[in-house]
């Protein structure tokens, strides 16, 4: 089978990686990658990785078996509708299901009719509204895009002004604003494939957004993540798989716009059980590179049965026993404007997976993104794994980055607590 992948990501990478050790994939190659992608992948030329036509062009030309789709922005825009109409296997959800998170209020629409528990919520799109639905909020306000933000969209703050604020940044944008009640508990990310109707729940991770240790600082689109989570109560996932994912799925389906692809939920595991906070049409990042890191079942096979409706015909999904623990390294200045093109040395080893990362002509490898390492560590336990990821990432060279020290500590110190 011929797997091509679309995006440039540490996603990507632990993507290509995953489906090299695939026996069934003859041929790999990823558009656009990165310097770690075309270690393992042939790069391919994309100018827009949300142009339908143009990915289907090159999926033709490749004569790829299969596309799999990594970042949500060609999924909303119909990449995966338009490789599908041209015979080839698809792994992603066409543009109207990819809604459930390109539009969060057709997420919503879609839990409601389904029962499914979430926050409240309010779209505000005019800005004399704004202030009396403050009011019917907070403390704790969240505020979000209601449209795609790379994970950068949300604000959650206990003071009104820095809600406001951001508020009126989005509106000011001509964003549409969703405000929602704060859902306190352990925030949880269950990646399920979902071929239509049947659903295969991978390991839960736990992924960590703030910039700064003890969870402070902006958003971003992750700083880390670990998997399987050594607190969860035993049926976590299948109690999850039961009041959540099924019931969308099953919504969708019956709406006459089935979900094909990785469907993410993430969700809040509140004192009156999980809640959702946001759903994903894609696979999760930092959180691939560390679920992806215990698969032990081959990728390419489960993904292309998931593009072709025949989940259900695959066996039970294996993993690695132990953890694996991922810590994103920066560029600085990120998660505002990043800092490139500075020269990373120590970052060609095991386990450190490429995100914003260029080769130059020399084979020197330059930083192109924010977010542009994913160094991952793997261990028996959580502890060995977070001790294996902090020695790896600090080997690697580059001026001004940062990342967090703290990923997974809680965990480890047995502080994560329901
Ligand atoms: N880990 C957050 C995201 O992938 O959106």
């Amino acid at each position: 089978m011929r797997v091509l992948v679309i995006g440039s990501g540490a996603r990507e990478h632990a993507l290509v990686l995953a489906m090299a050790q695939d026996p069934s994939v003859t041929a790999l190659a990823c558009a656009s990658g990165n310097a770690g992608t075309q270690t393992v992948a042939e790069k391919l030329g994309l100018a827009d990785v949300a142009d339908p036509d143009e990915v289907t062009a090159l999926a033709r030309q490749w004569r790829a078996d299969l596309v799999v789709v990594g970042p949500e922005v060609p999924l909303v825009a119909g990449v995966a509708d338009a490789v599908r109409a041209d015979g080839i296997a698809c792994f992603g959800p066409s543009a109207s299901a990819a809604a459930i998170e390109g539009s969060k209020a057709f997420a919503k629409d879609v839990m409601a009719s389904a029962n499914v528990r979430t926050a409240r919520a309010e779209i505000v799109d005019n800005p004399a509204h704004l202030d009396a639905a403050l009011d019917r909020f907070g403390p704790t306000w969240v505020v979000k895009d209601d449209g795609l933000a790379a994970g950068k969209g949300v604000v959650v703050s206990d003071d009104l002004e820095t809600a406001r604020a951001h508020a009126m940044m989005l509106l000011d944008g001509g964003h549409p604003v969703l405000l929602e009640s704060f859902l306190d508990g352990p925030e949880v990310s269950l990646f399920c494939l979902v071929d239509g109707t049947t659903v295969r729940p991978l390991l839960p991770a736990q992924d960590f957004k703030r910039v700064g240790d003890d969870d402070t600082g902006p958003n971003t689109g992750g700083m880390g993540a670990y998997a399987p989570l050594p607190w969860a109560p035993e049926n976590l996932v299948s109690d999850i798989v039961a009041s959540v994912v099924q019931p969308v799925v099953d919504e969708m389906a019956a709406r006459g716009n089935p979900f094909s692809g990785l469907l993410y939920a993430g969700l809040a595991l509140t004192s009156e059980g999980p809640a959702v906070v946001e759903f994903n049409c894609r696979f999760g990042d930092p959180e691939t590179q560390v679920v992806l890191a215990l698969l032990r079942s081959p990728l390419a096979a489960l993904l292309h049965a998931t593009a072709t409706g025949t989940l259900g015909e695959q066996p039970e999904l294996e993993w690695a026993s132990g953890s694996a623990v991922t810590i994103v390294v920066a560029a600085d200045g990120y998660p505002g404007t990043p800092r490139l093109g500075d020269v990373i040395t120590g970052a060609e080893v095991d386990g450190v997976l490429h995100a914003g990362t260029r080769l130059r002509d020399d084979g020197a490898v330059l930083s192109a993104g924010g977010r542009v390492l994913s160094v991952v560590g793997t261990g028996s336990d959580l502890a060995s794994a977070r001790e294996d990821a902090y020695r790896r990432v600090v080997e690697v060279r580059l001026p001004g980055c940062h990342y967090r020290t703290d990923i997974a500590l809680k965990a480890v110190e047995g502080k994560v607590v329901l």
